[in-house]
């Protein structure tokens, strides 16, 4: 093929109930179903170049590009410059573009990668930057390669369940549900018997105009990556307990969210969430991804629901330390003023419910 360039961003998501523990930890499939919420301001923008080989000045050897070697991955800075990514980050990337090469087959004969990112918020922090990156990932390098990936399947579109497949092939379970916006489900299995579970909408955003207000009480990288987490998670003697209560709290998120009823939705996000945390601090080795602010946050929108203050909010947390706080659209002013005011909180963002991944014209480069 001759050389391509796209841009797309997508969002981070919150996971309502959780992916922890995986059957198959290098393919990402998870031992149980999660369901979360797609964000609208947390976003990764990526910009992806296809390079033929036989096309380009820095000629690399047709081997080299098979196995992804020399491929270029730069992250945006906050500044606004482009500098090469974190080995860490980078060496995802490409292995995530060995995957989406194989897949591509034919079309991504011989073609070397060139690819920059950016995110809206804190990389990451535990505010889902690999779930959001990923699919930006898969979405930017399939339209380098000439698909279209937002497209209707009917109309020679890859369509959302493909491009979660894609998206998960990156190692990160999460970036399996960052391809859709609003209310979403990643079943554990694939029905369709090929071990391929792909993530499909639960409800779109306009269904229910939640608010998540996220409370920042750690903004560097964190020390232990989920990858480890969900490596361990079996190991915690609570671990066996959570698989047996997960299809109740499956079908009351479901519930909660279809009749767009936080006071019943709330309480179950919370279990889950200290529950993760729970198994994650009773693995064996523990892992703790919590911080003091963690705990002053929680405290904190316990109290705004107290009687007095009577806000709906309702914590959770993924796997760090930071706090995202649930709450009905028009309540996120005062819970994110509540949350600034705490002396363990950085800063706030304030999201909600938002749309799936887009293609863009202004590339990073
Ligand atoms: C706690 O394996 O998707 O966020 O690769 O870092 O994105 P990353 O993690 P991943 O695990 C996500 C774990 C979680 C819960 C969830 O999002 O369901």
């Amino acid at each position: 093929m001759s050389g391509g360039k796209a841009t797309a961003s997508a969002p981070a998501n919150i996971a309502l109930v959780k992916y922890w523990g995986a059957r198959d930890l290098a393919r990402a499939l998870p031992l149980a179903p999660s369901i979360s919420m797609t964000l609208d301001r947390c976003r990764s923008r990526t910009t992806v170049e296809a390079v033929a080989v036989g096309d380009t000045v820095e000629r690399v050897a047709a081997g080299d590009a098979e196995a992804g070697a020399g491929e270029e991955v730069l992250l945006r800075g906050p500044g606004g410059e482009l500098a090469p990514a974190p080995e860490r980050f980078a060496g995802r990337v490409r292995g995530h573009l060995d995957e989406l090469r194989r897949w591509a087959g034919e079309r991504a004969a011989g073609v070397r990668f060139r690819v920059a990112t950016e995110n809206s918020f804190p990389a990451s922090a535990g505010l889902a930057s690999s779930a959001s990156g990923f699919a930006a990932l898969a979405v930017a390098t399939t339209a380098a390669l000439g698909c279209d990936p937002l497209g209707d399947p009917a109309a020679g579109g890859l369509g959302s369940a493909l491009l979660s497949s894609l998206a998960r092939r990156s190692g990160s379970g999460s970036a399996a549900r960052s391809v859709l916006g609003g209310y979403v489900e990643w079943p554990a299995e694939d029905a369709g018997g090929d071990d391929d579970p792909r993530a499909a909408a639960l409800a779109p955003a306009s269904h229910w105009a939640l608010a998540d207000v996220v409370a920042l009480v750690e903004e560097g990288p964190k020390t232990v990556p989920s990858l480890d987490g969900h490596r361990l998670a079996p190991t915690s003697p609570h671990f066996e307990r959570r698989l047996a209560e997960l299809p109740r709290r499956l079908e009351e998120t479901r519930a909660a969210i279809r009749a767009r009823d936080l006071d019943r939705l709330g309480p179950v996000v919370e279990e889950e969430a200290i529950e993760l945390h729970l198994i994650a601090m009773s693995s064996r080795p523990p892992v703790f991804y919590w911080r003091p602010g963690t705990l002053e946050v929680l405290e904190a929108v316990r109290a705004m629901r107290a009687g007095g203050v009577g806000l709906g909010a309702w914590a959770t947390m993924d796997a760090g330390a930071n706090v995202h706080v649930l709450c009905p659209a028009a309540e996120a002013g005062e819970v994110a003023e509540r949350l600034g005011r705490l002396a363990a909180v950085s800063g706030v963002i304030r999201d909600r419910v938002g749309d799936g991944p887009a293609l863009h014209d202004d590339h990073l480069f």
